[in-house]
């Protein structure tokens, strides 16, 4: 939906009881750990969002069958005819982590032929660590200007020390490694929550994996692995993102099987500011209810445990209208706080300095004609139109789509006032066009 955009009037006190949908980030890279295996594969509880369609779509081009019944969110994959090692470039271009095929394909078949992947746009987000660390497990890496050759004879086991805990780069060698003799050591693995899902897969798989402290991972491999059957965990990024709704519009809503154990730091920062959090037993289930007088907090992201990188813009909205200044750092990407620069249209007070933004509480927002550069930016820009005075217009909407199944209809059902349209009107065109901001009238 190229030319959608999403209207939204203020809407306070959200509130009301919501069920979750399974990880975005879990389900990509569990999807193309199924190549690792050669049969019929069920996932339970995986989102319609646009990356899961691309994906399946970049499955089905390597020979796999899929079936995927949205509204019971029950996705089947077969993986018996795979039997092309040729990613689609303009799916890898359409999101990042298109990148997670490479392990499994090298692992099944000692090669990957893939063009530079694209997603959001969050700094120069090179793919070195994965290709690098390919190389060391005794892959030949060959570039054609955007496209990449890789191959290999038999995939070498060994240490691999990551300089930073990569998300996909650690997914991706641990895929691979699944299925190498010997043993691979990851140290300095990242150990996000999506990621220990990826574990529990790759082991009902019967891979042979462990977590030695702090954080390396360590994988014996075996000659096989088995189709599974799996029920992806609840997506902590969209709980988190229902809990700011909420606390945006000083409402008071229910997660039961948001997975708090996944969230602190993030829920300390809530708790700071003055929202009161319940947590349900075996922490599971978030209750919040909003303080009608949000302190500012400060905070920077950072790797699991620390405070998620894909929560900074959402809060960052929050921070908006927050008594006093908040900081934040982003230390994860390098150019995630392109956002501020819309929220600054709606009325807010930011100052960005390279990975910093200080954010100084406003009375009001307003609306605006907003264009959401990358998923959460988009999640940001939502929240801020639920509170601005008057209509935000929200542009950008592959980006929410990408990232969201329909948190829009979650977002009504609790009482927000937001609609999708599908096609930029003519109005709004012009409005754009003039760099103006559009009115109640459209
Ligand atoms: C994953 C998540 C994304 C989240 C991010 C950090 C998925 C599909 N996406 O992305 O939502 O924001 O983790 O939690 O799971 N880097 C390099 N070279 C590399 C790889 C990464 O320099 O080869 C840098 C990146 O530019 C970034 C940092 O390392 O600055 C972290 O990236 P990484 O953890 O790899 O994120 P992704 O796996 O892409």
């Amino acid at each position: 939906m190229k030319n959608a955009y999403l209207q939204i009037e203020q809407s306070l006190e959200l509130s009301g009881d919501v069920s979750l949908v399974g990880a975005k980030n879990a389900v990509l890279v569990i999807m193309s750990s199924l190549l690792l295996t050669s049969g019929k594969s069920r996932l339970k509880n995986v989102p319609a969002s646009a990356d899961v369609l691309h994906m399946i779509r970049l499955l089905e081009e390597l020979g796999a069958q899929v079936t995927f019944v949205q509204d019971e969110h029950i996705l089947e994959i077969d993986t018996l005819g795979v039997n092309k090692w040729q990613v689609n470039p303009d799916i890898m271009k359409k999101m990042r982590a298109s990148i997670l095929v490479m392990g499994p394909l090298l692992a099944r078949f000692g090669r990957a032929d893939i063009a530079m992947p694209g997603g959001c746009v969050l700094g120069a987000r090179p793919i070195d660590y994965h290709l690098k660390n390919f190389a060391k497990m005794g892959v030949k890496i060959q570039e054609e200007g955007h496209f990449l050759h890789a191959q290999v004879d038999e995939l070498i086991p060994g240490k691999i020390v990551l300089e930073y805990p990569s998300v996909g780069a650690t997914e991706n060698i641990m895929m691979a490694a699944a299925l190498v003799k010997g043993t691979t050591r990851i140290i300095n693995a990242a150990l996000e929550p999506e990621l220990l899902d990826l574990i529990a897969v790759l082991k009902k798989m019967g891979a042979q994996i462990t977590i030695d402290p702090p954080a390396m991972l360590v994988i014996d491999g075996v000659d096989e692995l088995l189709p599974i059957t799996h029920e992806i965990i609840s997506d902590r990024l969209e709980a988190g993102s229902l809990l700011l709704a909420a606390a945006i519009t000083g409402g008071e809503v229910n997660l039961p099987q948001a997975p708090a154990y996944a969230l602190d730091v993030f829920l300390l920062k809530l708790e700071e500011m003055g929202h009161s959090i319940t947590v349900g037993k075996n922490d599971v289930g978030i209750h919040l209810k909003a303080t009608d007088s949000p302190h500012a907090v400060s905070f920077k992201t950072g790797p699991y445990p620390g405070f998620p990188t894909d929560l900074q813009a959402p809060m960052m909205a929050l921070q908006c209208l927050a008594e006093g200044t908040s900081t934040i750092e982003e230390t994860v990407f390098e150019n995630r706080l392109v956002h501020a620069h819309e929220l600054q249209k709606m009325g807010a007070q930011i100052n960005v300095e390279g990975n910093k933004a200080l954010v100084t509480g406003v009375e009001e927002l307003y609306g605006a004609h907003v264009i959401a550069s990358d998923i959460r930016a988009s999640c940001a820009l939502v929240l801020a139109g639920l509170v601005a005075k008057g209509t935000t217009i929200m542009t950008g909407i592959p980006h929410w789509q990408r990232g969201y199944e329909a948190l829009e209809k979650k977002l009504a059902a609790l009482g927000a006032n937001i609609r999708l349209h599908a096609q930029v009107n003519r109005h709004l065109k012009f409005l754009h066009r003039e760099g103006e901001m559009p009115t109640q009238d459209v």
